[in-house]
């Protein structure tokens, strides 16, 4: 299972205004844990003001460069990412957990592939991961990237997306559309909006002719552009997409009546021990119900997004309350997200091993 590991921050880089770049130092005995795919995230823990934070970012670096690096914009009332931005320097230590995530598709060398990414602000951080390792690894394939900034100045790692082109003439495009600055072409002004994607996949790309997409920014952005493109024929297991936050999500939380003379027998294994207690059903999901006992169970976002709590039901009935991480063939192959899974049987068994 994974656990936290204390890394030393390497190096501190503003990017932008409000933008840092942290690069983690890996001990080689921790290297093979730390081993990651492109488009993966790292889940970080700090104590801020007494009051432990977990939050997930995206590694920006690609798995070919051996660096471990992700970018924290600050955000307003952000506490990670004002730590991050403001207290956080070089040579301190943070708890940090092994990468994890599945926003990717394996490389595959010996195929010309057309891969098209859309990025809004930092939704870049693993875009850009997922782009370089795919031109690098895939000398046939190529890339159009879409990334939607307010303005020139704010776009975190414009120097870094900008020299991939330089590297990739020809197999790399980029169109870059800005919210808070005017530019020639209209297209290229304002927010994406479906008459823009027509406009994109009447003029800039051919839809029939894609491979993979890979969408990360505002949930509202990933879902118009996931629904277009379905719309336009790509098949829903081609359109990959990475959920920025749990906004929007939990307002999609069922409400439930809790019997509280019905009780589940809850059994989790976690680090080959299993813990036994009993929880009424419907009443609290299995993640925190094990955190009330005490136990040391992974998680991040709380909100079904991240897949951190990820989990095997090995015996009983649960529902899950939303599920924005698990692919239909993890469902299927029986593992949950605990944050979201709500007991509905006299007894749950679940397997963190797994
Ligand atoms: S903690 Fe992120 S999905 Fe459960």
């Amino acid at each position: 299972m994974s656990k936290f590991h204390s890394l030393k921050v390497k190096e501190i880089e503003k990017t932008t205004a409000d933008c840092s770049v942290i690069t983690f130092d890996v001990d080689e005995k921790l290297i093979a844990d730390f081993a990651y795919t492109q488009g993966q995230y790292l889940t970080m823990k700090a104590d801020i003001n007494g009051e432990e934070v977990r939050r997930s970012y995206s590694l920006c670096s690609s798995p070919l460069d051996n660096e471990w690096k992700v970018a924290v914009k600050k955000i307003e009332d952000g506490k990670f990412s004002t730590f991050a931005n403001d207290v956080l320097k070089q040579g301190d230590l943070l708890d940090v957990m092994p990468p994890n995530g599945k926003f990717f598709v394996e490389c595959e060398p010996t195929k010309a592939k057309n891969y098209i990414a859309f990025a809004a602000g930092s939704g870049i951080t693993p875009i850009l991961s997922i782009i370089k390792t795919h031109l690098y690894k895939e000398p046939n394939s190529t890339f159009k990237l879409f990334y939607i900034n307010q303005a020139v100045s704010t776009i975190i790692l414009k120097e870094e997306v900008e020299s991939l082109r330089n590297v990739f003439l020809g197999r790399f495009e980029i169109y870059h559309f800005l919210t808070r600055e005017h530019r020639n072409v209209e297209l290229f002004n304002g927010r994406l909006s479906k008459e823009k994607m027509e406009i994109i996949c009447d003029k800039l790309v051919d839809v029939s002719e894609l491979n993979e997409a890979f969408v990360c920014g505002p949930n509202e952005m990933i879902f118009m552009v996931r629904d277009f493109l379905q719309s336009k024929g790509m098949p829903e297991k081609n359109v990959h997409f990475e959920l920025f936050n749990t906004s929007g999500v939990a307002a999609k939380k069922k409400k439930r009546k809790v019997d509280m003379s019905k009780m589940s027998q809850i059994h989790i294994i976690e680090g080959g021990k299993t813990i036994q207690f009993n929880i009424p059903q419907g009443s609290d999901n299995i993640l925190d119900a094990g955190l009330k006992q005490n136990m040391d169970l992974p998680f991040a976002c709380k909100g079904g997004v991240c897949c951190t709590c990820r989990a095997m039901l090995v015996e009983g009935d649960i529902e899950m309350e939303v599920n924005y991480a698990l692919e239909p063939d993890e469902v299927e192959a029986g593992f949950i997200l605990t944050c979201q899974a709500v007991p509905l049987s006299e007894k749950v068994v679940v397997n963190f091993d797994a």
